[in-house]
């Protein structure tokens, strides 16, 4: 028996499922969620309504036959035509009925992890930024003295100073890397046409590591600008095309995708929330991201390539947050997806550039 008190005052979306995968009842956040009044939900075959990978009757049915609870932690749920939405699933048996509730993936929730896993980022790029600065004066010297020796040498032994020069380059590099994450500039921002920034980092791409790349534009030009650094996210762009060339060994296709979405909306800096209602999404049809790492992968030195730093991600979703905006994956192989959401500009390129120039 459900207690009709109890049965309202729960917070999240529920549903009584019949034995013939028909809605049984709704409860008051069900007919929000599902926009429908539960009458209207009362009858309705739950598959057709609401889907899950793999099927919802398949789930449904495995509670049924094991008469014990499931639940699908972080699962897309899909609602008629609209996106998918992460929710945690839990079903449960219920007198002959199946008990369906859906706790809807809290934003606050995932932004408040995504700031725990940066503030121990900052702290180790601060160590990190601390011995970049030690290292790199011994090193320019060490490479000077490599290159001192060398112009007397020959053959094999020349090789050798080569090599030392070459790793110490390489060092210096990963330095540069460490040192810009921990760049504490301010941001200049302004109305940004997101387009233009898409395209330089098109045109960059295309004459170095995206030569062989196949690059697909799929633009929405009617995308109002955003609200950022164009440089900044220029960065952010570059770093997530260079991952996926550098996924699909250099020579696959990549399709860039910009569309308005305003359902999605993030807490920002200041605490308070906001919309993020334009979409980049960078595609590639490389091998997927390694399991092993997918759950880190915004963090920084987390690297899944033998020569990785693992700091290309981690820069990326420091820009992007910093933006107050917002940076999903979605990674399957022979797909991979990256999602950069931004707010827009509050006034036009064109008045933008009025009060720039005033
Ligand atoms: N599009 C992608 N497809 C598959 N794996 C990816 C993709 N993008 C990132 N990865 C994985 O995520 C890891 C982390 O990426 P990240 O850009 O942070 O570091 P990196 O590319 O290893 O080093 P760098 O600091 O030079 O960028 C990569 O090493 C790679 O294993
Ligand atoms: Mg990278």
């Amino acid at each position: 028996m459900r207690d009709p008190d109890i049965w309202q005052a729960l917070p999240m979306p529920a549903l009584v499922i019949g034995p013939d995968d028909r809605i049984v009842a709704a409860n008051g956040p069900a007919e929000g969620f599902l926009n429908r009044s539960a009458r209207a939900l009362e009858g309705a075959i739950l598959p057709a309504l609401l889907s899950v990978e793999g099927g919802l009757a398949n789930v449904v049915a495995r509670v049924r036959a094991r008469e014990s609870p499931i639940t699908l932690h972080d699962t897309a749920l899909r609602i008629g035509t609209a996106p998918d939405l992460r929710c945690d699933l839990h079903l449960a048996p219920l007198g002959g009925d199946i008990l369906l509730l859906i706790s809807p993936q809290d934003v606050a929730a995932r932004l408040d992890r995504a700031e725990q896993s940066r503030s121990v980022a900052r702290s180790a790029v601060g160590m990190a930024e601390m011995l970049a600065h030690e290292i790199k004066n011994p090193l320019a010297g060490i490479t000077g003295a490599a290159q001192l020796i060398g112009m007397n040498l020959a053959g094999e032994d020349l090789e050798l100073t080569e090599l030392i020069v070459a790793e110490s380059r390489r060092i210096v590099k990963l330095l540069e890397q460490v040192e810009r994450f921990g760049d504490h500039r301010a941001f200049e921002c302004r109305a940004v046409n997101l387009h233009d920034v898409l395209d330089r980092a098109c045109r960059s791409a295309m004459v170095g590591f995206a030569s062989r790349m196949t690059l697909i534009e799929d633009y929405d030009p009617s995308l109002p600008p955003a609200w950022g650094d164009a440089d900044q996210l220029l960065q952010v762009v570059l770093n997530l095309l260079k991952n996926a060339a550098e996924a699909s060994m250099w020579s696959g296709k990549i399709t860039i995708r910009t569309f308005y979405d305003m359902s999605l909306r993030v807490r920002r800096r200041d605490g308070t929330d906001g919309a993020v209602p334009l979409q980049v999404e960078i595609a590639d049809d490389g091998p997927g991201i390694p399991a092993e790492i997918a759950d880190n992968l915004f963090e920084p030195f987390v690297s899944g390539r033998e020569n990785g730093t693992g700091l290309g991600l981690a820069l990326a979703s420091k820009i992007v947050h910093e933006h107050d905006g917002w940076i999903t994956v979605d990674s399957h192989p022979g797909r991979t997806v990256f999602r950069i959401s931004l707010p827009r500009a509050l006034t036009d390129l064109k008045s933008d550039a009025q009060r720039v120039e005033g």
